[in-house]
Parts: structure tokens; C-alpha cells; sequence
């Protein structure tokens, strides 16, 4: 007899996955668009794929794909100096764009309308017209966008959906999600609007929106008060001079959200602060809560165990 103890915890375990066999006599012909610092884990990803070949990539700074392919003893790949050129010159079944988020929109709009499925790089883009736009370029062109939220993958991550849709939890009626790190403002292109657009609320706060949104099904956002600021990147004290001043995004985002269903979505991100962190991730359900610990360096992984909380017995 199975007693309601195992019941329980057997909703929760993986199904088999069916793994159908690679036919390696096709090739699936892909294209970098971008190769900075996230192209690597694309690479070694394709690498490892029999039914992959990289053909062709594309980097406006000059010399910088010729050299990354060279670095991965990636041989034969055509390489252009914009992400147009390259997508007019090949026949592609799809591109990994992995750009900074300020040319997302255009890199993946133009690859599917040349009728090539794209992979995407988080965030997905910087304004909600951008999003919108995308999702439109997609439906018309057939083909497939997908985002790279990579955490979706994750087994704690599936294990966070599972646990709401199963009704463990109940109706849920307050969110609270985000997370962040003592000092960890990143540099590079992720601190300037020309290239980044948005700091930390679209680095690392789109993993947290994401891991809780996802959860419960995406309900659309009625009211959102938002908050900004920048203390920590436009300071000399905390990052380099030449950093602080062109540092021109946000290091912390803060926002309370009214989504439809009743629930509300309290949020905060921080690229730096005077804290470890600002808080676990909350779920409250009318019969139960989870609580999702935060990882010291937020980066969209589940920082330990989680515990859900509900009455046994009545008490
Ligand atoms: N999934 C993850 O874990 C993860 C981690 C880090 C970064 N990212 C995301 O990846 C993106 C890129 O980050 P990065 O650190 O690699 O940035 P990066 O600045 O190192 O590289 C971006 C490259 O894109 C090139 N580029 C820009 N527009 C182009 C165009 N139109 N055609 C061709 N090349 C173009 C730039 O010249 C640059 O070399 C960002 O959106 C970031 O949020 C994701």
C-alpha cells in the first residue's frame, strides 16, 4: 500500500525523459551572432552536439570572431562584421544571439525574418515594445524564439513549478523574489545604456521575475510601482574610476506588482548593497508557503534546500 507520505513526494519526481537518437547525417547549420564573453558557453555547448556545425559568426569589433573561433579550434567558419551581413550571406537554420541586450531586438527580428529560428540570450530585450515586436516577428516567420533562461532547465527550478501546480500550496496571493549580491557589479558592456540598456534589474533580475512568473503561469501585470538607483556603480569608493563614470544603468531595481488573480509581486535586485542579501524567495499560498533561499552571488540558481511550510493534522 502506498501511504500518503510517499504519495506526496512522488508527484514531485521526474518522468523518464525518451531520448530520440541523433541523426548525424544532417548537419543543423547554426550561427553566432556575438562573440564576447556568453558565446563561450554557447560554442562548447554546439560543440558537443554530433548534429551541430557552427558555419559562420559575426562581431562588430573587427577580428574578434576570427579569433574566437581560432581560440575554440572551431575550422571552416565564415565570419562577418555584423550580424546583417552574416545572416544575408548564409543559409542558417538558426543563430545564437548573444549580444548585449541593446541590439537583442534587431539581431533576432532580422534573423527570423530571413526565416531562422533563434536562440536568445536573457534578458530578452530592453523595452516591453521590443518584446512585443519580437513575439510578432516570431508568429510571421514560423519559426522559433526561444529565450535563454537556462535555469528553466534546472531540476530545483522545474521542481519550484511543480510545487505550485500541484496545489500544495493553494491559491497563491503574495510573491516575494530577487535577490542579489553584496559587490558584484559587473563591467564591460553591462554598465552603459548605449550597450546594456538596462543593469542589474535586466541581468540578474529577469532570472528571479522569470523563476516565479514562470511558476504561476505568467499572469498579466495589472499596477507596478518601480524604483531605481545607482549609488554603488557611479561611486569611486566601490567601483573603478573609469567604470564609475561611465556607469549610466541601475545597480538596484525595486518593484511591487499587482498581477492579475489577486497576487501581488514584491521584488528587488541589487548588483551591490549593504547586505548578503535581501531576501529568500517567498511563495504564500492559502494551505502552504515555500521559501526558495537566495544565493549569495544571484545568478538565477537555487541557493539551498527549500522548505515548504503547510499545517499537518490540522495544527
Ligand atoms: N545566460 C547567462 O548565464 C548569461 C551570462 C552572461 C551574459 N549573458 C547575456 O549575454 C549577452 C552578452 O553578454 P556578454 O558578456 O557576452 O557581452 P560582450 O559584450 O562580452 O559580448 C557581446 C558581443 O556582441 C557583439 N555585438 C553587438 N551587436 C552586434 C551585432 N549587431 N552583430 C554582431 N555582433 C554584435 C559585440 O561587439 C560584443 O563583442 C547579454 O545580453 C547578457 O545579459 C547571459
Amino acid at each position: 500500500m502506498v501511504n500518503k507520505g510517499d504519495e506526496v513526494l512522488n508527484q514531485f519526481q521526474q518522468e523518464k525523459i525518451d531520448e530520440t537518437p541523433v541523426n548525424v547525417a544532417k548537419k543543423f547549420k547554426v550561427g553566432l551572432i556575438g562573440t564576447g564573453w556568453i558565446a563561450e558557453a554557447h560554442i562548447q555547448s554546439y560543440k558537443r552536439m554530433p548534429d551541430v556545425e557552427v558555419v559562420a559568426g559575426a562581431d562588430l569589433i573587427p577580428g574578434k570572431a576570427e579569433k574566437f573561433f581560432q581560440r575554440w579550434g572551431v575550422e571552416g567558419v565564415r565570419c562577418y562584421p555584423d550580424h546583417k551581413s552574416m545572416l544575408e550571406a548564409e543559409e542558417l537554420d538558426a543563430v545564437s544571439v548573444c549580444t548585449y541586450n541593446m541590439t537583442h531586438a534587431q539581431c533576432t527580428i532580422d534573423a527570423l525574418e530571413k526565416g531562422v529560428n533563434v536562440l536568445l540570450e536573457k534578458p530578452m530585450s530592453v523595452t516591453l515594445d521590443e518584446a512585443v515586436a519580437m513575439a510578432k516577428a516570431e508568429k510571421k516567420s514560423g519559426k522559433l524564439l526561444s529565450i535563454g533562461f537556462q535555469p528553466r532547465f534546472d531540476a530545483n527550478m522545474q521542481m519550484i513549478k511543480k510545487i505550485v501546480e500541484s496545489g500544495e500550496l493553494g491559491e497563491i496571493y503574495y510573491i516575494q523574489t530577487g535577490g542579489g549580491r553584496r559587490r558584484g557589479i559587473p563591467n564591460s558592456t553591462f554598465i552603459e545604456k548605449k550597450t546594456a540598456g538596462i543593469g542589474a534589474l535586466g541581468d540578474i533580475g529577469c532570472y528571479s521575475l522569470d523563476m516565479v512568473l514562470n511558476a504561476i503561469g505568467y499572469p498579466k501585470p495589472l499596477t507596478i510601482t518601480g524604483y531605481t538607483s545607482d549609488f554603488f556603480g557611479k561611486s569611486e569608493t566601490y567601483s573603478l574610476p573609469e567604470n564609475a563614470s561611465r556607469f549610466n544603468v541601475d545597480d538596484f531595481a525595486a518593484a511591487f506588482v499587482r498581477l492579475e488573480g489577486g497576487i501581488i509581486l514584491d521584488f528587488r535586485i541589487a548588483w551591490a548593497m549593504h547586505l548578503d542579501t535581501p531576501g529568500d524567495t517567498i511563495i504564500l499560498g492559502k494551505k502552504g508557503g515555500l521559501r526558495i533561499p537566495s544565493p549569495d552571488c544571484w545568478n538565477g540558481t537555487v541557493g539551498g534546500p527549500m522548505k515548504i511550510y503547510h499545517d499537518v493534522a490540522g495544527k
